[in-house]
């Protein structure tokens, strides 16, 4: 039976990355969830966030989803690899779970004429060097600088992200990976929340500098993957449905997610276990 596409965040960060993919997928079903009850994820261990992660992708099977894309980049470093190399050919083989890592990497390079790019993300997202490593499949010339920022998920989740208090750890953060090189003129944001930073970011990089949100590059690439795997597409429902879980309260995650997501919503509470 057809089922909607599972879309997965620690918390509201893959929201940003869900909007896209109704930009470009009206008619598909979607079915959101928010780890938020152990959000963030981003200092926690490999083996933690792969268990948590893993424990969404059963939850997204038992509600009948063919296909799960981990819209996380700290769940597309330390867990995707295990899962599709180790779970999936056992728990459930002809079903599939996408990351946004990969494909951020595939495009990355193109934007930069300097061949000097900045990989901004969690703590865990730069530790696993996923970023190095897949880009230089890509672009083997590409010069990558990364940086951590701890601080951004906290300042986001707490809804500090437009105030003043927020510029001054943006600014650190920039300046630490800017002080990498000065030459880099393309910054991803390898953190599915740090949209909602963008403002403040273009506010304070170096004039020219691109700043590169992952959403759009997300959903083209989900585009291109169902154009040459109509046998997947065929498994997904399209009656433009989207159904929203979290695992914290769903009163709370109506009124963050509408920052995220750009419009309303209506939430429900689900326990993973
Ligand atoms: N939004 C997640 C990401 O893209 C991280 C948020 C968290 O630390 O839980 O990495």
């Amino acid at each position: 039976m057809a089922a909607p596409i599972g879309v997965f965040d620690s918390g509201y960060g893959g929201l940003t990355i869900l909007k896209a993919l109704k930009e470009q997928l009206p008619h598909h079903d979607f079915i959101y969830l928010g780890d938020n009850a152990r959000a963030p994820y981003g200092t926690r261990s490999f083996e933690t966030v792969y268990q948590y992660t893993l424990e969404a992708v059963n939850w997204f099977f038992d509600q009948g989803c063919e296909l799960v894309i981990l819209a996380c980049n700290t769940a597309s470093a330390k867990a995707l690899r295990n899962i599709q190399q180790l779970d999936l050919p056992k728990m459930a083989p002809g079903k599939r779970v996408l990351g946004v890592i990969r494909p951020s990497s595939e495009v990355l390079g193109t934007y930069s004429k300097t061949h000097e790019v900045g990989i901004l993300g969690t703590t865990g997202t730069i530790q696993s060097n996923s970023y190095p490593i897949e880009l230089a499949k890509f672009y083997p010339e590409l010069k990558v600088f990364q940086q951590a920022c701890p601080m951004w998920v906290p300042l986001i989740e707490n809804g500090e992200f437009d105030k003043p208090g927020a510029d001054y750890f943006v600014v650190q953060y920039l300046n630490e990976l800017f002080s990498q090189s000065k030459r880099i003129d393309t910054v991803l944001l390898a953190c599915t929340h740090y949209p909602l930073l963008e403002a403040k970011i273009k506010a304070h990089v170096p004039g020219g500098v691109k700043i590169i949100a992952q959403g759009d590059i997300i959903a083209h690439s989900l585009v291109k993957y169902l154009q040459n795997h109509p046998k997947i597409d065929e498994k997904c429902s399209k009656n433009s449905q989207m159904t929203f879980f979290t695992t914290d309260n769903a009163e709370t995650f109506e009124k963050q997610a509408s920052l995220f997501f750009g419009q309303k919503i209506e939430a429900n509470h689900t326990d993973l276990a």
